[in-house]
C-alpha cells in the first residue's frame, strides 16, 4: 500500500489506472480505524480494481468546544488496518493540501443538514459536505463508501452528489456493532469501563423501538417513549430520539413506510449516535 500526501501525487497515481479502465473505490475516513471502517474498505475491495482510503481529520466539521484536539490519531495503526483490509492507497494529506490559504468555499445542503445532528452541531454538515465534495473531486472514484451508522451524513452526501452532478456511485454499508450491540465508533475510545457498559443504552433503545413496532404500535410518540424508557436503567438521556421519514428527515406522527429512528446521547465524555430503519405497514402489521 502506498501512502500519498498531496493531491497532485494522488491524481498522478490514479490517472493511469483510469486510463487502463480500472475502477476506483474511495473510502473517506477520519482515521482511528475500526471494524466498521474495515467493512467499508473490504466492500470497496470486492467491487474495484483500485481502493483508496482517505485519512483526514477534517477540522471544519468540528464545532467550537467539540473534540477536534482530542480526536484519536494513530496513522501507523490506521495504515496497517487499511492495508490489511485491502487498500492500495492511503491518502493522508496535511491540512494545507485540503484547505490552502484563502480557502473560501462551502458546500451547504439545505434542509437535510438542518435537523437532528445538524441542530445539535451547527455547521457540522457544511464541513462534511465540503470535504467530501473535495475528496470526490481529488480521487474521482467510480464509487465511494459510507456507513449507515451516520445515516444523516449518508443522505447529505447522496443529495450533494445528485445536486452537483458528481459522477460517482454512493454505497451505504450496514452498521458494524460490538457483540452487545454498541455501534463501533472512533469515539468509543473515550469511554471508561463503567461508561462502556452504559453505552449499550443506545442499542437497547433501538431494540425497544423495534419491539414496540413489531407488537403493533404505530403512534410515533408511543414508539419513541418505549425507546426512552429502555434507556432509563442505564442512566443515559437521549439528546434526541426522533422518528423521521428515512428520505427527507421530516418528523413523522405515524410509523408508515420507511422510518428512520435517529438517536444521540452523551455517555460520559463521549457523544454517541445510532439509528435503525423501521419498515412497517400503517395497519398494525409489521
Ligand atoms: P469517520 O467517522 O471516520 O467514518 C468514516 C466512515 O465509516 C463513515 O462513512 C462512517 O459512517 C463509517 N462508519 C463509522 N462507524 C461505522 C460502523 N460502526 N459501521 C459501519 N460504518 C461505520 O464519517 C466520517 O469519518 C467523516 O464525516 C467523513 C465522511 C470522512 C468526512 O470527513
Amino acid at each position: 500500500m502506498r501512502i500519498i500526501r498531496t493531491v497532485a501525487e494522488l491524481r498522478a497515481a490514479l490517472a493511469p489506472e483510469r486510463l487502463a479502465q480500472r475502477s476506483i473505490g474511495l473510502v473517506p475516513t477520519m482515521g482511528a480505524l475500526h471494524a466498521g471502517h474495515r467493512s467499508l474498505i473490504e466492500r470497496a475491495r470486492s467491487e474495484h480494481d483500485v481502493v483508496v482510503v482517505s485519512l483526514f481529520v477534517n477540522p471544519t466539521q468540528f464545532g467550537a468546544g467539540e473534540d477536534l484536539a482530542a480526536y484519536p490519531r494513530d496513522e501507523a495503526a490506521d495504515a496497517a488496518l487499511a492495508e490489511q483490509a485491502g487498500a492500495d492507497v492511503l491518502f493522508a494529506p496535511p491540512l494545507e493540501q485540503v484547505y490552502p490559504d484563502g480557502f473560501a468555499t462551502t458546500v451547504h445542503v439545505a434542509g437535510l443538514s438542518e435537523p437532528l445532528e445538524g441542530a445539535q452541531r451547527p455547521g457540522h454538515f457544511d464541513g462534511v459536505a465540503t470535504v467530501v465534495t473535495k475528496l470526490l473531486n481529488m480521487a474521482a472514484p467510480d464509487a465511494a463508501y459510507f456507513g449507515q451508522k451516520d445515516a444523516q451524513q449518508a443522505l447529505v452526501i447522496r443529495r450533494l452528489v445528485r445536486d452537483l452532478d458528481i459522477p460517482v456511485r454512493i454505497v451505504v454499508c450496514p452498521t458494524v456493532r460490538e457483540p452487545d450491540g454498541l455501534a463501533l465508533s472512533s469515539r468509543n475510545a473515550y469511554l471508561a469501563p463503567a461508561e462502556r457498559e452504559r453505552a449499550v443504552a443506545l442499542r437497547r433503545a433501538l431494540d425497544a423501538v423495534e419491539a414496540a413496532v413489531a407488537a403493533g404500535a404505530r403512534d410515533a410518540a408511543i414508539v419513541a417513549g418505549a425507546g426512552r424508557r429502555a434507556m432509563e436503567p442505564y442512566d443515559v438521556e437521549p439528546e434526541y430520539l426522533a422518528l423521521v421519514a428515512a428520505d427527507t428527515l421530516a418528523p413523522v406522527d405515524h410509523v408508515e413506510g420507511e422510518v428512520l429512528v435517529a438517536l444521540a446521547a452523551r455517555v460520559g465524555p463521549a457523544r454517541l449516535i445510532d439509528n435503525t430503519i423501521l419498515n412497517a405497514n400503517a395497519n398494525g402489521r409489521p
